[in-house]
């Protein structure tokens, strides 16, 4: 199987005015999670995988083969996508392994030399079909190894990003508008006059990480300004860890490999929850 350009997909999003959800995963079970989610809603699935999600499968070489096998029997579109990588040399090996969409985040590097970054690896992935999705902004929060602190989030300018998208040539923006990675410990107000006055300059889908936790109303109004991709992580991670605390305490449980369908059913459960509210419309 190949797998599928996630400009497509944004394209696709644009056009029906949806977004499609971006889901973690570590493991062949949390890919065929995913993967039946999508296949039960006909639903197309978009991956994203840090490096730090990769070491877990075998580098990404591990990673391209865990979620083909996953895929194997399934019709709907997949994309696998590398998440928040801070190197051109890391994106040109995932791509090289087989990814079909990489995300190259210099958010935290000066304007001038994000926007270097980013044309560098545009200008290596797009001749290759590759989707190529940059960063403007920052939020706040835990993501693999990256760690931003409150006080250095900063929201992405519409201005700037209209000047980035420009000179860069990417297909996707993930902009900053008041979500944050990992769980809330404030309630998340997002930033929707922001979200507009990008959109209003900007001609390419925009993203929006930091999905878990997000309030359901505020989501889908992100969706009707222009957000068409949402990156899950964190409840994709807390549906498993609520199962296995949940089987565990059942009386007379026993420690048997009978657990892991149950994981990833849960993890099923909570890919088509999201999928069902990101195509509301
Ligand atoms: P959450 O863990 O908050 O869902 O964020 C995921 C993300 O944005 C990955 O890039």
């Amino acid at each position: 199987m190949k797998f599928a350009p996630m400009k497509e997909l944004l394209n696709l999003a644009e056009e029906k005015g949806i977004a499609y959800g971006a889901f973690v995963t570590v493991s062949y079970d949390s890919a065929l999670a995913a993967i039946e989610a999508g296949s039960e809603l006909n639903v197309p699935v978009i991956f994203i995988t840090g490096t730090d999600c990769c070491e877990l499968m075998g580098g990404f070489e591990g990673t391209v083969e865990t979620v083909k096998r996953a895929a194997a029997n399934t019709l709907v579109p997949i994309a696998l996508h590398l998440d928040h990588c801070r190197t051109f040399e890391e994106c040109v090996a995932a791509i090289n392994a087989g990814y079909s969409s990489v995300m190259i985040d210099g958010s935290s590097l000066p304007f001038e030399e994000n926007i270097a970054l980013t044309r560098k690896v545009v200008e290596y992935a797009h001749p290759l079909g590759i989707t190529v999705e940059g960063e403007l902004g920052k939020l706040v929060g835990e993501e693999g190894d990256l760690i931003v602190k409150g006080p250095e989030g900063a929201q992405t300018d519409p201005e700037e990003a209209r000047i980035f998208v420009e000179r860069t040539g990417v297909d996707c923006l993930a902009v900053s508008i008041g979500t944050q990675h990992g769980a809330y410990v404030a309630a998340p107000h997002l930033n929707i006059p922001r979200l507009k006055a990008i959109r209003e300059v900007v001609n390419v889908p925009l993203v929006l990480h930091g999905g878990s936790g997000t309030p359901v109303d505020q989501v889908q109004d992100s969706i009707r300004n222009g957000i068409r991709k949402i990156n899950v992580a964190t409840d994709v991670i807390t549906a498993m860890v609520k199962k296995y605390n949940e089987v565990t305490k059942v009386p007379g449980f026993k420690y048997n490999t009978a657990i892991y369908p149950q994981v990833k059913d849960a993890m099923k459960e909570l890919i088509k929850e999201k999928m069902n509210q990101f195509r509301f419309m």
